[in-house]
């Protein structure tokens, strides 16, 4: 319970994240700056205080090869959402491909966090 504890905090970061990104797409183009300013922003906030939680668990966690793994591929996922997101406000790629990866990415990451959380809350 206490290892799950600490996924709360990122938890409420990426609710609000997501939360903001719809709002922000709802609105359409040209986007409002402050809504997508408190997005990438909360958006960078939840990653720091993820990686920094994430840090504080592993220590000694079994399963660690899988682990890893799911942790690469949730940052991937993080590098596919801050390039595409950034490259949809430049307007630098093709808005549908860009949209698309953006839209992909959350849920892939989402269930690569499920995954190791389980795989921590398991073993504690
Ligand atoms: C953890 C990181 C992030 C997550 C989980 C996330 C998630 C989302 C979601 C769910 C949407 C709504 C998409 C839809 O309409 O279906 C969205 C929209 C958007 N996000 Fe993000 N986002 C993240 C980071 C970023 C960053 C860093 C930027 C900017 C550099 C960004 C820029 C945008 C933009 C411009 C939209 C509006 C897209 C549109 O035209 O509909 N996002 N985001």
């Amino acid at each position: 319970m206490d290892t799950l504890s600490k996924f709360t905090i990122p938890g409420i970061l990426l609710v609000l994240t997501l939360s903001f990104g719809f709002w922000l797409s709802h609105l359409g183009k040209p986007y409002n700056s402050a809504l997508f300013n408190v997005h990438k922003l909360i958006a960078l906030g939840t990653v720091v205080i993820a990686v920094i939680q994430f840090s504080k668990i592993l220590k000694g966690a079994d399963s660690l090869a899988l682990i890893i793994v799911l942790l690469v591929l949730a940052g991937l996922c993080i590098i596919a959402l801050f390039a595409s997101g950034a490259l949809m406000s430049m307007g630098k790629m093709e808005y549908t491909l860009a949209l698309t990866i953006h839209r992909i990415a959350p849920v892939v990451m989402v269930v690569a966090m499920v995954l190791i959380a389980y795989l921590l809350v398991r073993n504690s």
